[in-house]
């Protein structure tokens, strides 16, 4: 019988690591990378957190170490998330918060970028993200909203150089830059957590900033988080929190909606940052765990997910090997 010969076409741009990075269409860049740092008023040392390998809740002490290790790592944006101690639940003052964001800008001044988080949850004995009405079942909007203006303004007057309100209340967005501008922090920018589903997948974060809902008629997030299948909701109150002024628009979760990163990238040039949040983070260390994928593959394989999509910035708790990583990237 005569031998059939297929030729080669497509394998050519794959047939080594030198041609494969060359061609990739997509690129991934350290520089890009948000590392998340989880600091806890009062706390003695630094505690791990379930699920979470690598990740821990630092003291005010131990953060500055972890910092400057990342700044060595070439890693230098953070996304601060402040706990305020457990007794201290519901009193709403902030200064755990702005003292830690002055002291992190006075160590490290210009040569860190920091966001901070601007939410009520770890503030409140219910967890919610917001202030309660009497009965337990209705999160309301404008007390929450003022609240936020208010911690938010603090923080940017102690020296953050980005506000990043995650509460997914309506029109903080505009509330928070009016008050920064009629300061004169207009330099100060806003990520808005704009498209935040209400997810599964936050778990391990809520336990480390205990955080999760709790106590209250009000069970679950759904009256204020994106429900998953409410894509167009996503897409409104993304491009509505950009007219109301934020500077990034982010999605979160990422990795499970690329879809929705694809289609904000067709309707906004503004910035577009996915944070690939706790439970999609311990996924993926829970199988690197038992040797059924190699971990930082597996994390750079998500990270290109998010790049194609058309992710500019990429929130992840694994950002602090980002560099080191993406530089012996096997393409
Ligand atoms: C607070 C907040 C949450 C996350 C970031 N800010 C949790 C939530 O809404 O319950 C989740 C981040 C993660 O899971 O990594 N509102």
């Amino acid at each position: 019988m005569e031998k059939i010969f297929y030729p080669i076409t497509q394998r050519r741009l794959r047939a080594s690591t030198h041609i494969r990075a060359l061609t990739a269409a997509v690129k991934l860049d350290h520089r890009c990378f948000i590392q998340p740092v989880f600091v806890e008023e009062g706390l003695t040392t630094a505690r791990a957190v379930k699920g979470l390998s690598g990740v821990q809740v630092y003291t005010r002490e131990s953060v500055l170490k972890f910092i400057a290790k990342n700044i060595r790592s070439g890693i230098q944006k953070f996304l601060l998330f402040p706990v305020p101690a457990e007794n201290k639940k519901d009193e709403f003052k902030f200064s755990f918060a702005t003292d830690l964001v002055r002291s992190l800008k006075k160590e490290f001044g210009n040569e860190i970028w920091l966001a901070a988080d601007i939410c009520l949850c770890s503030y409140t004995s219910h967890g919610h993200c917001g202030i309660l009405n009497e009965e337990g079942t209705k999160l309301l909007n404008s007390q929450t909203v003022d609240l936020l203006a208010k911690y938010a303004l603090q923080l940017a007057q102690a020296g953050a150089d980005c506000l990043a309100p995650s509460d997914m209340t309506d029109g903080r967005i505009g509330a928070i830059r009016s008050s920064l501008d009629a300061f004169g922090l207009d330099t100060v920018s806003i990520m808005s957590y704009s498209a935040k589903f209400s997810s599964q997948f936050y778990g391990p974060f809520r336990d480390a900033c205990h955080s999760a809902p709790s106590g209250a008629a009000l069970q679950d997030r759904k009256t204020y988080q994106l429900s998953p299948l409410n894509p167009r909701d996503a897409l409104v109150s993304t491009l509505r929190d950009e007219q109301e002024g934020a500077d990034i628009l982010m999605v979160k979760p990422a990795a499970l909606y690329t879809d929705i990163i694809a289609s904000l990238r067709q309707q906004t040039n503004k910035p577009l940052a996915a944070y690939h949040v706790s439970g999609e983070y311990a996924a993926i260390e829970a199988l690197a765990s038992q040797g059924l994928v190699i971990r930082e593959a597996a994390h750079l394989e998500v990270w290109c997910a998010l790049a194609r999509a058309g992710a500019d910035i990429i929130i992840s708790y694994a950002a602090e090997s980002a560099k080191d990583w993406i530089e012996k990237l096997d393409y």
